[in-house]
């Protein structure tokens, strides 16, 4: 959904692409880290720390969030990102999670939304 080339951050060894992660605009304001995938025998060296370290200071003062399975919440946490209740969810999350945690439910994968201040 809302997939514009010109947000994404792409990380490339020798003219190959390594990882990828990118910021969304939402109309409401909201800002989401997305999309973030390092290729698997990448995975575990550092690829994807970098690239959302890179997209948080191309973002400087700007509040982000994002959604993500429960066991890579103290991933996330580590980039000062913090899970939310539904209460603080921005309008962009309130329309969207009632979807995501139907499939979630289907699927047996609790997602959860962090959200980085700034
Ligand atoms: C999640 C992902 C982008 C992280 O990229 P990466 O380059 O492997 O991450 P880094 O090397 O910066 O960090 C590795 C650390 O993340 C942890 N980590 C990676 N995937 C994890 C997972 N699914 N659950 C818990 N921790 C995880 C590793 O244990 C490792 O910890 P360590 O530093 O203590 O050894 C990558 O594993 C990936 O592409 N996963 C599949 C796609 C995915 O799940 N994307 C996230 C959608 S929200």
């Amino acid at each position: 959904m809302n997939l514009h080339w010109p947000n994404f951050l792409v990380a490339e060894e020798d003219g190959a692409t390594i990882g990828i992660g990118q910021v969304k605009p939402h109309n409401d304001g909201t800002r989401e880290l997305a999309s973030m995938v390092v290729v698997p025998e990448r995975r575990g060296q550092g690829v994807g720390g970098t690239i959302i370290q890179r997209l948080i200071a191309d973002h400087p003062g700007q509040v982000l969030h994002l959604t993500c399975r429960v066991p890579l919440r103290g991933y996330y946490e580590r980039f000062g990102f913090r899970a939310l209740s539904k209460e603080d969810y921005s309008p962009y999350f309130c329309r969207l999670m009632p979807i995501a945690n139907f499939f979630g439910a289907i699927f047996k994968r609790r997602i959860v939304v962090m959200r980085r201040d700034a």
